[in-house]
């Protein structure tokens, strides 16, 4: 940890927040709650019945309403998104245009029969038609899903089966690195069989040829003809907004469902607090809306505060590695939110590119998603931010919905430390306790978890009320387990120390080992796989494969590898491209048939098995240490070839 402190404060100073919000925390997101419009106020703040949380129970509001209506008679001019696309191409929406274009496409979505309650599959892009998709649904009270476009059809199809949705929206292509992906293609994979799909709605980016079957509907055409003319749905506070598909320990996705009033108090604070929005900001998140930091920061947080940001298409390094340098010159960005790993990347190739372009308009900066290192803040403090401005480090999950451990330039001041995300926001109590749920002594490693409910809460796992108890609330009593190690230190600021379970982040996407394990046992001739993850210095974290072939195999192991790796591929989507992949012939396992992934992990790393101290669940050392050994003779004897 570094002992260095930045004192770089945006003259906010106000006190009473924090004090109000310890003294008694429910009325103090009553008070936040204030903030949005409803159509019928709350009557009662919290219900909490442990683990469930109802926010601002009997409130009636409407998402869309917050992100468009009350900004008309104010804001209806001013530009919402400044979408730039990855070749180029760039268009204005303003609040009146996002208006317009989200109540025609609600009428479209009824049109087609879509009810409140329904839910609806959203696999498109970095266009607006993203957002105004989203928008539509929240206005007639459907739920979306939006599944990141870098998945395969087969990770869709889980996600379209799990929500049932009766329609999925996507283009005839997107732009990815000046090549293009067929899109219609995934899903016409993905819905082969699903008769409860009833359309697909088609956007046309591209260009790209496509085979129209009889469930699919050009997006222009339904537009043409629609009405501009939608009331919003009246939507109790708890109505389901969306569910964002998301991994954890076991094989399948979990769908973390958000509901409304509690989820947008949370962005509404969050946004304001951490970003410091003003009316004249220029706010450029670079997350892709198909991860929960877009649908957070790129589309609820901003539109309900009616600040203008820009949306970006594309790759952060095509055509070059300037690529962002160069937007946030040419829109005169303000605040920029990104990735360590975008950071690490960019600074791989010095500081000469980011020197060559103004990037004086900048404010405020911030990260997301993984750890940031000190050396890469320090970077970014001085030759992206000149030494002026704040650097936030945001600390969150899907399942949280919102900010829940980062500096609040926006609200106080407060010494930053680079590489910590420093205190958890106002009305959240967290800690840091051991095995056995007590809290730790500062500087000592332990469980992040927090210790009563807050607003952006996930109300629970679709369709499984059970799992979302036993993932999230059994470990530790009354607490929500995180699933990350952290440590507080002498001054209280926290610093996060990567996952303490099966779940990686690489490049920031989180990715489960389950998942990818078990699409490389689809693959014919294998029997076996275990995944890990190794430091990588620009992805944090990168993926390594041991596989297990079944007996009798005699296939070259070139041929066998890429194969393994296009299941995988096939299976989740290239972002789970293992870095290294070997062949072993067994795999070191507890004697409860456990997979010792931390083994593996020292082996990758070429560590001793000494340095692995503690084995899990009672495996005899002897047996561990044979199947070590054997393990990286084999390891060696791979690498070799
Ligand atoms: C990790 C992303 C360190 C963490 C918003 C968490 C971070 C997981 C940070 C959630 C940060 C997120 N510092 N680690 N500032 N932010 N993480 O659901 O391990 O994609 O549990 O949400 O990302 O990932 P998710």
């Amino acid at each position: 940890m570094d002992s260095e402190s930045y004192d770089i404060n945006l003259g906010n100073k106000d006190t009473e927040t924090r004090k109000k919000a310890s003294e008694d925390f429910i009325s103090f997101w009553d008070e936040q709650a204030k903030k949005l419009s409803w159509f019928t106020p709350w009557e009662k703040t919290l219900d909490w019945n442990p683990p469930f949380a109802k926010w601002f129970v009997g409130g009636v509001l409407n998402a869309s309403y917050n992100a468009l209506d009350r900004h008309q008679s104010t804001k209806a001019e001013k530009p919402a998104i400044l979408w730039e696309g990855e070749n180029g191409d760039s268009k204005t929406l303003t609040y009146k245009d996002l208006f317009f274009q989200v109540k025609k496409f609600s009428n479209v979505l009824k049109s087609l029969g879509i009810q409140k309650g329904d839910r609806i599959t959203i696999y498109l892009p970095m266009v607006p038609e993203l957002p105004i998709s989203m928008l539509a649904c929240a206005r007639i009270g459907a739920t979306h899903t939006v599944v990141f476009s870098g998945f395969s059809s087969s990770s869709l199809k889980d996600r379209i089966i799990d929500s049932k949705s009766k329609i999925v929206i996507t283009a005839d292509g997107g732009f990815r690195r000046g090549s293009v992906v067929k899109l219609k293609e995934v899903v016409d994979d993905a819905i082969q069989g699903l008769d409860f799909v009833k359309n697909v709605i088609l956007l046309e980016r591209t260009k790209t040829p496509v085979n129209l079957n009889s469930k699919d509907k050009w997006w222009h055409d339904l537009m043409k003809d629609s009405s501009p003319d939608c009331e919003p749905e009246k939507l109790s506070s708890t109505h389901p907004l969306y569910i964002l598909y998301t991994s954890g320990t076991t094989g399948k996705p979990k769908g973390v469902l958000h509901g409304t009033g509690g989820y947008l108090t949370h962005l509404q604070s969050t946004y304001k607090w951490a970003f410091d929005i003003k009316d004249s900001d220029v706010f450029f998140c670079t997350a892709d809306i198909g991860w929960v930091t877009g649908h957070s920061y790129v589309v609820y947080g901003p539109l309900l505060h009616g600040a203008t940001e820009v949306m970006y298409e594309g790759s952060p390094d095509f055509p070059d590695i300037s690529r962002m340098w160069d937007i946030i010159q040419k829109y005169k960005v303000t605040i920029f939110y990104t990735t360590p790993t975008a950071l690490r990347m960019f600074m791989k190739f010095g500081d000469e590119i980011p020197n060559s372009f103004d990037l004086s308009t900048l404010r405020l900066l911030g990260t997301v998603g993984e750890p940031i290192n000190p050396e890469v803040w320090k970077w970014y403090y001085k030759i992206i931010g000149k030494e002026k401005c704040p650097i936030i480090d945001t600390w969150w999950q899907t399942e949280t919905g919102g900010m829940i451990l980062s500096p609040l330039p926006g609200l106080e001041s407060i010494l930053l430390k680079p590489g910590s995300a420093t205190y958890p926001i106002p009305g959240v109590d967290m800690a840091i306790v051991n095995e056995d749920g007590k809290e730790v002594p500062p500087n000592n490693k332990g469980y992040l978890i927090i210790r009563n409910p807050w607003p952006g809460m996930l109300l629970t796992l679709w369709g499984d009320d059970e799992k979302y108890k036993s993932v999230y609330w059994s470990k530790y009593e009354n607490a929500y387990y995180t699933g990350d190690y952290a440590i507080k230190d002498q001054d209280g600021y926290f610093w996060l120390l990567g996952r303490a379970d099966d779940v990686l982040k690489v490049a920031g996407h989180r990715i489960g080992t389950a998942e990818l394990e078990s699409s490389i046992v689809s693959h014919s001739d294998v029997a076996e796989a275990a995944v890990c993850g190794i430091p990588h210095d620009v992805k944090g974290e990168a993926i390594i494969a041991f596989v297990v072939l079944k007996e009798g195999i005699k296939k070259n192991e070139e041929t066998l590898r890429t194969e393994i790796v296009k299941e995988i591929r096939s299976g989740v989507g290239p972002i789970a491209t293992p870095e290294q992949l070997y062949f072993v012939s067994r795999l070191p396992k507890t004697r409860s048939g456990k997979i010792m992934r931390r083994l593996l992990k020292a082996i990758a790393k070429n560590e001793k098995i000494g340095d692995v101290s503690t084995l899990e669940d009672g495996a005899a050392v002897s047996e561990v240490q044979s199947a070590f050994d054997e393990l990286q003779k084999s390891f060696a004897k791979n690498k070799k070839n």
